[in-house]
């Protein structure tokens, strides 16, 4: 049976990753000798737009690379998982995003990102747009790795138009509380350090995180996934919380893991699951990611998701 494909929005950045496996991560001042230098295709935005891609969805991707190596390779690799490039725009004299990374034996990570044309995306690039481009039904889906004004822009541009809204605050950045437009966010998907830093804390204890997420509810968000590592997830909707144990997995490589969660959430989401079915999904999805290294590489697709699920739920009755 053939399933109809759904339209799913992506807004962010491309990244060539740099990853450099290491025994261990350097502390500030330490060096470290790596075994190994690979690159991979990343960047929240693109990394969201193939796990939505790969779940099953047809995604339209908004984004911006420079016109260098790395940028021809990232396009050139989007283009083979079919998403829609319309509106990944190449910008001329600029650097395409890289993101260096230090991968340990335990599969933690250290990532710092040089975002070059990822900041070249403007607001004037939703305003050119075309008009229909969001319809009733779609789903738009945004991390935090491009400016916050074009993010803003576009979250107005799909609630004006009916989409749904999916926001991953990744990394963080400052809300104007005078303009607080998380209320154009129907979903709202991040892990416990984002949720601290949201709410102006570095560290959160559990028994904050429960009024952070009432108040980030108070500023108008209606739907709150909280992605806890191998903790599992929490979702709060109607302010009701319930709490999701993880799927068993054996880390290798952690990057993207987040971004394979909110992609194949968004994907499920468009497909009608209740979000509470759609972020089971997508935790196994998560959870097949962690085992093989790099981001895009790493994310994987409907049918090994699936059989995944058939595996484990047999064996523990989920
Ligand atoms: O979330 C993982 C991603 O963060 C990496 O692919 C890297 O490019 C950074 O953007």
């Amino acid at each position: 049976m053939t399933r109809p494909r759904t339209k799913i929005i992506v807004l962010g950045s491309t990244n060539t990753d740099l990853v450099l496996r290491t025994e261990h991560l350097p502390k500030p001042g330490q060096t470290v000798l790596g075994k190994s230098l690979t690159e991979f295709g990343g960047g929240k935005g693109a990394n969201q737009a193939v796990a939505a891609q790969r779940a099953g969805g047809q995604v339209i991707f908004i984004g911006a690379i420079g016109d260098d190596y790395f940028g021809l390779s990232r396009r050139a690799e989007l283009e083979f998982e079919r998403i829609d490039l319309t509106y990944l725009r190449t910008v001329p004299k600029v650097s395409s995003g890289v993101a260096l990374i230090l991968v340990d034996e335990h599969g933690e990570n250290m990532i710092g990102v040089a975002p070059g044309a990822n900041h070249q995306l403007m607001p004037t690039d939703i305003e050119r747009l075309p008009k229909d481009l969001f319809q009733p039904g779609d789903f738009f889906v945004a991390p935090w790795e491009t400016p916050t004004e074009t993010i803003r822009a576009a979250l107005q541009l799909a609630k004006n138009n009916g989409a749904t809204t999916i926001f991953n605050p990744a990394p963080v950045g400052a809300i104007d509380p005078h303009d607080d437009w998380l209320g154009l966010v129907d979903v709202l998907i991040l892990n416990e350090h984002e949720l601290g830093l949201l709410n102006g804390q570095s560290f959160v204890e559990a028994s904050q995180s429960l009024l952070m997420i009432t108040d980030l509810h108070d500023r108008g968000v209606l739907n709150i996934v909280v992605t806890l590592g191998d903790q599992g997830h929490l979702l709060s909707q109607d302010r009701q919380m319930e709490m999701f144990p993880p799927f068993p997995a054996e880390a290798v490589d952690t990057v993207g893991a987040g971004d394979t969660f909110v992609g194949a959430l968004a994907c499920r989401l468009a497909e009608r699951a209740t979000l509470r079915d759609a972020a089971r999904w997508a935790s196994a999805a998560a959870a097949l990611a962690v085992t093989r290294p790099g981001a895009q590489a790493a994310i994987p697709t409907r049918d090994e998701v699936d059989l995944f699920l058939a595996r484990v739920g047999t064996m523990t009755g989920r």
